[in-house]
This record gives structure tokens, C-alpha cells and sequence, in this order.
């Protein structure tokens, strides 16, 4: 069944100018981009984004990061879609991911890994609406 994922392609891609790279992995494997946007997060953002790891020792720098520059994030759609990105995402840290995967051709570190994608169905609904309306999905 065809559904939903939520992507965002990282400060360390864009600045690197590997976006077009990233997203061309992504539309090879037959995700349809359903809204994309250029953003520049605000810590605000940030920090509500990743609410969920705000107990977590990384969490004051990754925000640092993430509010480094600018970022691309998009709404995607496919078969069986939030576990196909995470496939072809590769582990957290681009040192354990596999070969030939998006965070360990393009990642630099653990915090600095290229692409984040939704970890469940319910978390890509919330991170769609994060940043999307219904209106701007095609
Ligand atoms: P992401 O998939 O976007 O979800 C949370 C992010 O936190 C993760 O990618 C990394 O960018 C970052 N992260 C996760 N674990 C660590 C860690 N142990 N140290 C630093 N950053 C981390």
C-alpha cells in the first residue's frame, strides 16, 4: 500500500551541494515528492521538532546543527514508504551504515548524517504537519 514519509536532507548536504544527489537516490527508488521545501530552521522549530530526544546528552548540539543552515524538507510517498527510506538511509551513524546507502556515501558523522526520515507512520503524519498543509501536498 502506497503512504507517507517525511524527509528532511541536512545542513551538511546542502552545504556540501549534495541535495540534488540525495533526492535523486530517493526518486530512483520510486518516491513520488509530494511537497519540498528550502527551510531555515529557527531553534523553536528545532527544538520542537526533535522533542522527543530533548533528554538526550546530543540533543543542545544537534539543534546547533540543524539551525546551522539551510535544510530541504520534503513529504514523500511510496510503498511501504517509512521503511523503504529508512533502507536506503542507512544506520544513524554513517561508520555502521551499509554500503551504497544515502548516510554512508554522503554522512560525516553520527550528528551530522546527511538525511533524517520518520522512524513510523505516526511520527511521519506529525512531521508532515510540521512543516506541510494538506493544501501544499500534490
Ligand atoms: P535523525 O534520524 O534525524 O534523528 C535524531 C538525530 O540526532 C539523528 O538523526 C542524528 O543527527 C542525531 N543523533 C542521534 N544519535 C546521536 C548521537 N549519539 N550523538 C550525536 N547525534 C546523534
Amino acid at each position: 500500500m502506497s503512504n507517507r514519509t517525511f524527509t528532511i536532507v541536512k545542513p551538511d548536504s546542502v552545504r556540501k551541494g549534495n541535495f540534488g544527489k540525495v533526492i535523486s537516490r530517493v526518486e530512483a527508488e520510486g518516491f513520488k515528492i509530494l511537497g519540498l521545501k528550502k527551510a531555515s530552521l529557527s531553534q523553536k522549530q528545532a527544538e520542537g521538532f526533535y522533542a522527543v530526544h530533548r533528554e538526550r546528552p546530543f540533543f543542545k548540539d544537534l539543534v546547533k546543527y540543524m539551525t546551522s543552515g539551510p535544510v530541504y524538507v520534503a513529504a514523500l510517498e511510496r510503498d511501504n514508504a517509512v521503511a523503504h527510506l529508512r533502507k536506503i538511509m542507512g544506520a544513524t551513524d554513517p561508520t555502521k551504515a551499509d554500503a551504497g546507502t544515502i548516510r554512508k556515501d554522503f554522512g560525516e558523522s553520527i550528528e551530522q548524517n546527511a538525511i533524517h526520515g520518520s522512524d513510523s507512520d505516526e511520527n511521519a503524519k506529525i512531521e508532515i504537519a510540521f512543516f506541510f498543509a494538506e493544501s501544499e501536498l500534490m
